[in-house]
């Protein structure tokens, strides 16, 4: 009886974790910056995205289609959650933030 509480309780504490890493993200929920520091958004992109999408963003060997276009909260959640068959997150945190407004402005 003692086990099957305590198992009870591992459950309680995991289902009641809150934030998993998987938690949708929501757009308008976001707020990110309106500038940006352009050399190291370069030097993230040519690192974690340009080996797909390209060294001008105009599409590469992965996806041959550029990733302009879109709203930088809508390149942030891309970056965070991933598109298809694209890793999420290859970036984080403030180097992502920054990437999604330097690329949204271009
Ligand atoms: C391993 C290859 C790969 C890497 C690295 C990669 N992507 Fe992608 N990305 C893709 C593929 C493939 C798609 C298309 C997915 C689909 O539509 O199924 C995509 C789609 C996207 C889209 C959506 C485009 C649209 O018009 O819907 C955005 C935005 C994007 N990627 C941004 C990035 C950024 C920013 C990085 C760097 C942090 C990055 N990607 C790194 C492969 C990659």
């Amino acid at each position: 009886m003692k086990k099957l509480l305590f198992i009870s309780l591992i459950f309680l504490l995991v289902a009641c974790g809150g934030n998993t890493p998987d938690a949708q993200l929501d757009v308008s929920e976001i707020s990110l910056p309106d500038t940006y520091d352009e050399a190291r958004a370069q030097a993230a992109y040519k690192k974690s995205c340009a080996a797909c999408h390209g060294g001008n963003l105009q599409g590469g060997g992965a996806y041959p289609y550029p990733i302009t276009g879109i709203s930088k909260e809508e390149m942030y959640v891309a970056i965070m959650e991933g598109v298809g068959l694209m890793p999420a997150r290859l970036v984080t945190g403030e180097e992502a933030e920054n990437l999604a407004v330097w690329i949204a402005a271009q």
